[in-house]
């Protein structure tokens, strides 16, 4: 069988074991050829083939980013897209389609199943919000590079006596901030989950440094927002579009922060280092689960599932099952992070 395999969304580190026992598997147990297409579902509307072979996955195991590049497009939303998705995989004679992605890329997996094609998706996300599985690949290298950051900025907010924001990723979901503030010792964690109160914030912050301290450090996820009639705007961190714009809610909270206590502080936005170099074991081995386990649904003559971690095992999920949902950060997380503070 020719199988088509692409990457899609933002890159995480782990996506190159995923893409590495895809083929090892595929060519080796199953004897079946993988061609991969560059740059997500972009690269299989244009035809964008490149061959994957053992040769192609040789020394990708600890790299980070993907080796099939990566694209955020929708080819449901986009006019043609779809077609030319059918026309392509008509051409070069692939049987089945896996693909790795975040939410954007898992409807559009389920949308091409949809039509008929024979479709086995695989969850990556650092913010590891994608429902039905307990963790997607790239999350863990996330939350390890989060909380050295958290630690690396413990020293300095000590030794300046300041207040320290540190602004993770995270859009609709506070996984990173969650477990990096609790793994970091951060005195504020603020998540999407729930919109926070500027008033209790300051209160918390100069009765702690009144009592005992002389420095904090606030994780804050990039989709986090003040709640509504509170004395801090809404609409500050949201962009013309409606999105989440990396950096504002961090800077606009410094500031609220420096203007209402006279602490002094300082604003890091961890962007997109979070999502960069070598994968942690742990993403390594979701990956090459995940990997593993797609290729065999599809020989198996599975569609319109996706991998998931439930557990210590690796099961099928519907995709009809988790479109539109998002997995939220569940509550004694964020009220374990609470009562460290
Ligand atoms: O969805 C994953 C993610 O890393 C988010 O946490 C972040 O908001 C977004 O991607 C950044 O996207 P881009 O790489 O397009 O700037």
């Amino acid at each position: 069988m020719r199988v088509g395999l692409l990457t899609g969304g933002g890159d995480v580190p782990g996506l190159n074991a995923a893409i590495r026992a895809v083929v090892k598997r595929g060519e080796g147990e199953h004897g079946h050829s993988v061609v991969g297409f560059r740059n997500g579902w972009k690269g299989l509307a244009d035809g964008d083939v490149m061959p994957l072979t053992r040769q192609h996955i040789r020394n990708v195991l600890a790299s980070g980013g993907t080796l099939l590049g990566t694209a955020r497009y929708h080819p449901h939303a986009d006019d043609g897209g779809l077609d030319a998705v059918l026309a392509t995989l008509e051409a070069e004679r692939i049987e089945a389609v896996i693909c790795i992605g975040g939410d954007g890329t898992l409807h559009a997996a389920s949308k091409v199943a949809e039509a008929g094609v024979r479709v086995v998706a695989v969850p990556k996300t650092i913010d590891n919000d994608v429902w039905g599985t307990d963790r997607s690949i790239g999350f863990d290298t996330a939350v390890t590079i989060a909380t050295e950051a958290v630690d690396r900025i413990h020293t300095t907010a000590e030794s300046h006596n300041r207040v320290m924001i540190v602004e993770v990723m995270g859009r609709h979901a506070g996984w990173i901030a969650a477990t990096a503030g609790i793994a970091g010792g951060a005195e504020v964690v603020l998540a999407p989950e729930e919109p926070f109160d500027i008033d209790r914030i300051v209160r918390f912050l100069q009765h702690r440094h009144r009592a005992h301290a002389s420095f904090s450090i606030v994780v804050v996820a990039e989709g986090a927002v003040p709640a509504r009639g509170t004395s801090m705007s809404y609409e500050t961190q949201v962009g013309r579009f409606g999105e989440i714009v990396a950096g504002a809610i961090g800077e606009r909270l410094g500031a609220e922060i420096a203007e209402r206590t006279g602490f002094d502080t300082r604003v890091t936005v961890l962007g997109h280092v979070q999502r960069g170099g070598t994968p942690t074991p742990a993403d390594r081995i979701l990956g090459s689960r995940f990997g593993v386990a797609a290729i065999d649904a599809v020989t198996a003559g599975e569609s319109g599932v996706m991998t998931a971690l439930r557990g210590e095992d690796v099961v099928l999920v519907p995709l009809a099952d988790i479109a539109g949902k998002v997995k939220q950060v569940p509550a004694d997380l964020l009220e374990t992070a609470r009562a460290l503070a």
